[in-house]
């Protein structure tokens, strides 16, 4: 089966609609989304919307969770806060009914085995894998749990941490030529999707992750999109300059 895998939107439409478009001619059985719908971008009550009316499964992402009021962004920087701040005034009575319901966790049964679909990491959904530690931490919470493959989001960056036959994690960055990644069946892998709306990895365009859970096989996809059209949203709704500028760099 062929699954997309993809997150952390933030509110921007111009991103969301292109990648929509773009995975019209990727063959594809399931499609999954991480988390993070909201925040950073001017157009949250549209991108939920979309994942309403095409039902794309989802789970929350930390973003979802504080413009419900769950906790206060405290953690956040400053500019998240703004924005997370303005995003609350800007819900919908029905998109906020929408992000009250989603789960924690999405299970998915594969070829592989038990596979888990997650924002932050397998140890907590708010936690970061972003280095050697969390995913060796992570890949021991994974045997005693049956997990073969989780799949992450949250730092924006996409990558794979893949367990060596020792237990430790190795870091691969997604190929610079945008060839496949096959990974042994036998080993735990933990994949970060990237970002749809806002990558931090240094390439502004927004990304995605195709898996073939048979061949067990890891596409990372890129695609242009008009970034200039979400910057200026951005500044017109009086949000952070920061957060239109950051579009342009990846950062
Ligand atoms: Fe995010």
């Amino acid at each position: 089966m062929k699954f997309i895998l993809f997150s952390d939107v933030h509110g921007n439409l111009e991103a969301f609609d292109t990648f929509l478009e773009r995975i019209e001619s990727i063959q594809h059985d399931r499609i999954y989304n991480l988390g993070d719908i909201i925040g950073y971008g001017a157009n949250p009550n549209e991108c939920i919307e979309i994942m309403m009316e095409r039902d794309i499964p989802s789970v929350v992402g930390n973003h979802d969770d504080v413009v419900l009021d769950k906790y206060e962004p405290e953690m956040f920087n400053p500019d998240a806060r703004r924005a997370v701040l303005w995003c609350r005034d800007q819900l919908t009575e029905m998109n906020r009914d929408y992000l009250r319901e989603l789960k924690d966790f999405i299970w998915i049964d594969s070829m592989l085995g038990k596979v888990l679909i997650v924002h932050g990491s397998p140890m907590d959904k708010d936690e970061y894998v972003m280095s050697r530690w969390h995913a060796e931490r992570a890949f021991v919470n994974m045997m005693t749990r049956d997990i073969a493959v989780a799949f992450v989001a949250h730092t924006h960056q996409p990558c794979i941490w893949a367990q060596t036959p020792d237990g430790a994690a190795e870091f691969m960055p997604p190929p610079e030529d945008g060839s496949p990644v096959a990974l042994n069946k036998s080993a735990k892998a933990i994949v970060n999707v990237g970002s749809v709306g806002q990558p931090r990895d240094g390439d502004p365009r927004g990304g995605f992750v195709v898996w073939d859970d048979v061949a067990h096989v890891i596409e990372f996809h890129r695609f242009n999109y008009p970034i200039s059209q979400a910057q200026r949203k951005i500044r017109e709704a009086g949000l952070p300059r920061f957060l239109s500028e950051r579009l342009a760099g990846g950062f």
